[in-house]
Order: structure tokens, then sequence, then C-alpha cells
């Protein structure tokens, strides 16, 4: 057995992320401190077939079985730089129980660093109180499982989760739950139910390649932003369709009330990676705003920013679903959005994991900077 990332700390000096530049002692489970330097890859998935799915972003490993790899830390920890550094990896055709998803969804987290206190997500919304089982034989309900359900999303978002909408597709570009205080880093989806006709792909963008879009004026300017994320909408469905919504604890202490708004950083530091990323742009910040500047000027800047995410389609990659499937991605740096194209049943369980607390880190690098020496 590989060992664990507590016998293999070399890398885990840590910062606080109020002041980022200062070391203090390794004490790597006591509070939200990122790492300062990049984790490295030990090559212990290279035994497994890979191929990338676009230059920027995506890695397909068509044959590993996530099963096989949840039997090793050292495996899983290379799973999760993997992921951080690829923004979406996929794997097909897995027999991953929710239980097994649910441990590697926090291992992904635990083995590169994260606070203690950061658990799994419970969805203030999408949890067990909506009565949607995550089992096969209807029985098991779940809060740390967020149900993916195309028949409770037409219903809580009508039109905007209906095939025959007029609304604009790229509105739908999002971190998940970036209005909690603390947010996710991993994301691990399981789509067990496809629709009978055809659709449902969903699509990620890097946000590493969207910070190295800017100019290096404009990287300066963002990285002195930060922005209002928030999300009205579990409200309105709460007194329209009278659903209580979960309002404590949500896989961090900091992540309770039924406010859902938080203040982060424009540009985020991947503490995997060590990459700069734009994390404040997208659906989450579409209620939201750009704090400290005008109205008009909040307006242009998230427009330009979605702007970088959608009509650049060389950042993105696309993932046309088979039945058991898995994704699992990076929400610090990537962006994603499902395609609701399809009239059929689509439905999937989702485990998010809470990370650190986001921080710009002004010594990081990058992503272009990091893998070509130059952005
Ligand atoms: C999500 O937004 O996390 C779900 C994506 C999907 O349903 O394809």
């Amino acid at each position: 057995m590989a060992p664990s990332i507590t016998e293999t700390t070399h890398e885990t000096h840590q910062v606080s992320h109020e002041t980022p530049s200062k070391v203090e002692s390794l004490k790597p489970t006591e509070k939200a401190t990122p790492l300062v330097k990049p984790l490295k890859y030990s090559g212990s998935l290279d035994e497994y077939k890979s191929f990338d799915v676009t230059n920027v972003i995506g890695r397909e490993f068509p044959e590993a079985r996530l099963l096989d790899i949840l039997k090793d830390d050292e495996k899983i920890r290379d799973l999760a730089i993997t992921v951080s550094q690829r923004g979406v990896v996929f794997f097909r055709n897995q027999d991953i129980t929710v239980e097994d998803q649910k441990i590697l969804g926090q291992k992904l987290g635990e083995l590169t660093g994260k606070p203690a206190s950061s658990k799994l997500h419970r969805h203030a919304l999408l949890n067990s109180k909506r009565g949607l089982t995550v089992d096969e034989n209807g029985k098991q309900l779940d809060d740390e499982i967020s149900v993916i359900s195309s028949q409770q999303f037409q219903k809580f978002y009508k039109e905007r989760f209906s095939p025959r909408t007029r609304r604009i597709a790229s509105e739908g570009w999002h971190a998940d739950i970036t209005f909690e205080n603390v947010p996710s880093d991993y994301a691990i989806l399981k789509i067990h139910t496809l629709p009978d006709d055809v659709g449902g792909d969903t699509l990620w963008a890097s946000g590493y390649e969207v910070y190295d879009r800017l100019s290096p004026t404009w990287q300066k300017i963002a990285e002195g932003l930060t922005a209002t994320h928030q999300n009205p909408e579990f409200q309105r469905v709460s007194t329209e369709h009278g659903v209580d919504l979960i309002a404590e604890d949500r896989g961090s202490p900091e992540n309770k009330g039924l406010e859902f708004s938080a203040q982060h950083p424009v540009v985020r530091t991947n503490p995997v990676t060590g990459w700069k990323s734009i994390f404040g742009a997208g659906h989450q910040i579409a209620h939201g705003h750009i704090d400290n500047v005008t109205e008009r000027e909040s307006e242009l800047i998230k427009a330009y920013f979605l702007e970088l995410i959608a009509k650049n389609h060389d950042l993105q990659v696309r993932f046309k679903w088979n039945k058991n499937d898995v994704a699992i991605w990076d929400n610090r740096s990537v962006f994603h959005t499902a395609t609701n194209d399809y009239d059929g049943k689509r439905q999937g369980n989702r485990v998010v994991s809470i990370g650190e607390k986001p921080y710009f880190d002004p010594n990081s690098v990058s992503r272009r900077e990091a893998l070509f020496g130059t952005a």
C-alpha cells in the first residue's frame, strides 16, 4: 500500500489565506490552509490507459475502474492532482456505489490538504427532503448526495430546463455552490439514467485558460477584485413549491443560513496546482456583482468574463454520457454547464466536497507560465 499523505508531507508548507506569504508551522488538518507548493503527481495512475480529450482541458481513463483506485491512497491523491491539472477527468461504465462515491469525494480533498472542518456538501435544495432516492431499489435517501434529476429541475426551474426554451443556453455556465463561504473543491457525478431520445451532454470550461486569455493589464485588475456570489433561486423555489431548505452545516460550520451569498476573490489560486484561475464569473454571479465598482462596470465585467468562457470553444470540453459514466472535476478552476436539449428522463448522483476558503496568492502563476514558461 502506498504511503498516505500524512507520511509524505514534504510539499505541505502551509500559509494562512489571510496572509498568503506568511509560512506557518506544519499542522495540516487544523485550519483552512492552502499549500504553498503545487503537489507532485507520483505516476501511480500511469498503469491505466488515458488520453487528453483536448489540449487545454479534460482527460479520459477509458478502462480504469474507480473501485481499484479507491483501494490506494497514493492513486487517489494522484487522481486529485490529475483532476486539478486537467480540470475534469472522465471514467466509463463505473460500478461504484454512492457510498464509494462519497468516500472518494472526501478523500480527494483530504489527501491534498483540505481543512479538517471541510466535509461533503449537503445541498440546501437537492437533498433527501425532496424524497428522491439515490439507489436503484428506491429506498436510500442521503443528504450528502445531490440528486441531479431532469424532472425535478423542470419542475423547479421550468423554462430554463426545457428543450423548448427560448433562453440563451450559455447562461448555464457555473461552478457548484459558490454562494457558500467555503465552497467546493471536487465534484463527482455519475449519470445512471440517460434520456431515451438523445442529448444531455455536459460541457466544462477551463478557468485557468480564461485567466490566460486576459491581457497582463487586465489580469492585474482582475487579481484585485472580489465578487459577491448569490443564489436567490432557492428561496423562490422554497416559497413557490413549499419545500424546506437545509439551513445548517452544509459541509462546513461556515456554510449555514438562508442567504446563499458569499464574497470571493475573482482570481483564485488552486492550492493543488498553484495556478491562477478566474473564479468570479458565470451564472454564480449572475444575481450577484463585482464588488467596489459601479453597477455598469460590474455588468460589463460579468458579460466579458462570460463571453470568454462561452465563446472560446477551444478552452471547453464536451462529454457525451453513457450509462454509469463518471466525471470528476475541480470546482475551483473549471466552469460547467448541462445541456437541456432532451425530452426523456435523465438522472444521476453528485457528490460535492467542500474545500478550502478561496484565496488569491500573488506568488502563484498562470497555467501557461507553469507549463510553457511564458504566458
Ligand atoms: C451540475 O451542474 O453539477 C450537473 C451537470 C449535469 O447535469 O450535467
